[in-house]
Formats: structure tokens, C-alpha cells, sequence
């Protein structure tokens, strides 16, 4: 079992769990049939985030394999929800996670997301004791590439039209860094 302590701080943000005021600013970014094009889920309505935020994106701890843990972030300064993120334990036995995340686009382009997974890394790596983090990402997305790419992973496939997703094909690369590679990164600066 791990529980991170809460809110997690990083140079300009805040990690901490999902809220159920945080669904009125999420609707902002999930209602978007643009933003959600290569997220699992969307285009939500505001009742969708509000079952969601009781359900699935509730969990504040890992207990066991599959466990998720969804973490709101928020911009320290003002305070205000940016978007969120997620860590899912994919296996305990290989000790593998998965991330994801979404920006409220009004805030990309600064940064936050790579800031905020950042944070996720060190949950994953330091606090589960994860030996692998992967990253599952359509290859048109190329603003997501960019996130994983600058914070280290590796690209280790690209399954041809692997996926049926939202009514097409889907093309999806799959990247991963290892908790060694990890902290070598982080020495390196
Ligand atoms: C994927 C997504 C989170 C990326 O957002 P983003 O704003 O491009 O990523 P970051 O927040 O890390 O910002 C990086 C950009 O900020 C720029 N930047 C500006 N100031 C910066 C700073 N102080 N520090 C770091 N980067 C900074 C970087 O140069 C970079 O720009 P570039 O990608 O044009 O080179 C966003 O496009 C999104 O929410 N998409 C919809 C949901 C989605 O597809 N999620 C991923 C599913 S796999």
C-alpha cells in the first residue's frame, strides 16, 4: 500500500485529489470534443464529471494492482485547476505504471503539463517503487510525444492501427523509461 502525502508541490503547481467543485472547471477542458480527441473518455457532460469524481477518479491511495490514482492540478499562484493527471498500477508483479494527463488548454504551452507528470514519476518510482512507467500515446498527438519525449521515456513500438478508438483506427506509440533511467535523468539534471 501507498499514499502520497497530499498536496504534492512542485515549482508552480499543486497535486492533490480531485474534488467534487473541481467539475465545474473540468468541464471547461473535457466537454471539448477537440482537447478529449485522444483521451479514453469524452466528451463529458458536467453529470458525467460529477459520477466520475464519486467513482473512479475518487482514489487518493494504491492498495492493489489496477489502482488509479487521478490528482487535480492546480496552479499554485493563482490557484486555479490547470487540468489533472493520473497514475494507473498496471501490475505489481512487473511493478509497471501508466500515466496520463490533460491540460485545460487555455495553460498549455507553459509547461505544466511535463511539471506535473515530473511529480507523477517520483510517486510512481519513489513512493509505489515502480520499475517501469509507460505511456500509451496516439501518434498524431504530437504535443503529448513532446511531454514524455523531454521527460525522458523511450519510444519502444508503434502498433499499426492497433487500437479501435472513437470510430477509427488508431496508430498508437508506446513509450516507457525505467526507474534507473529515471534517476539517472534526475542526477543529470
Ligand atoms: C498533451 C498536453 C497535456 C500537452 O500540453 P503542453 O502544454 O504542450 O505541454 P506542457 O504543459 O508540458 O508544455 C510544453 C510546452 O510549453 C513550452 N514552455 C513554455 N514555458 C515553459 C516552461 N517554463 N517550462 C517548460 N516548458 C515551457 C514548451 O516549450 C512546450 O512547447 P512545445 O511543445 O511547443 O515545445 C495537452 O496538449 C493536452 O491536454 N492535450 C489534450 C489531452 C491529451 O491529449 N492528453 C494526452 C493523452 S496521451
Amino acid at each position: 500500500m501507498f499514499a502520497p502525502d497530499y498536496p504534492i508541490r512542485t515549482e508552480r503547481l499543486l497535486l492533490r485529489p480531485i474534488e467534487a467543485a473541481d467539475a465545474a472547471p473540468m468541464l471547461d477542458y473535457k466537454a471539448d470534443a477537440e482537447n478529449v480527441r485522444y483521451v479514453p473518455y469524452g466528451p463529458l457532460t458536467l453529470a458525467e464529471i460529477e459520477e466520475r469524481i464519486a467513482t473512479r477518479w475518487a482514489g487518493t491511495r494504491f492498495e492493489k494492482q489496477d489502482d488509479a490514482v487521478c490528482l487535480a492540478v492546480e496552479e499554485r499562484e493563482s490557484g486555479r485547476l490547470v487540468g489533472d493527471v493520473v497514475l494507473f498500477w498496471r501490475s505489481e508483479n512487473d511493478r509497471e505504471g501508466e500515466v496520463g494527463y490533460i491540460l485545460d488548454p487555455r495553460f498549455s504551452g507553459r509547461g505544466y503539463a511535463a511539471e506535473a507528470v515530473a511529480a507523477l514519476l517520483a510517486v510512481g518510482f519513489d513512493g509505489l517503487g515502480l520499475h517501469r512507467i509507460a505511456a500509451r500515446i496516439d501518434e498524431r498527438n504530437a504535443a503529448s510525444v513532446r511531454v514524455v519525449e523531454r521527460l525522458g521515456f523511450r519510444r519502444e513500438a508503434r502498433l499499426v492501427e492497433s487500437s479501435w478508438f472513437k470510430g477509427e483506427w488508431t496508430t498508437l506509440l508506446i513509450y516507457a523509461l525505467l526507474e534507473d533511467e529515471w534517476r539517472s535523468s534526475i542526477i543529470e539534471g
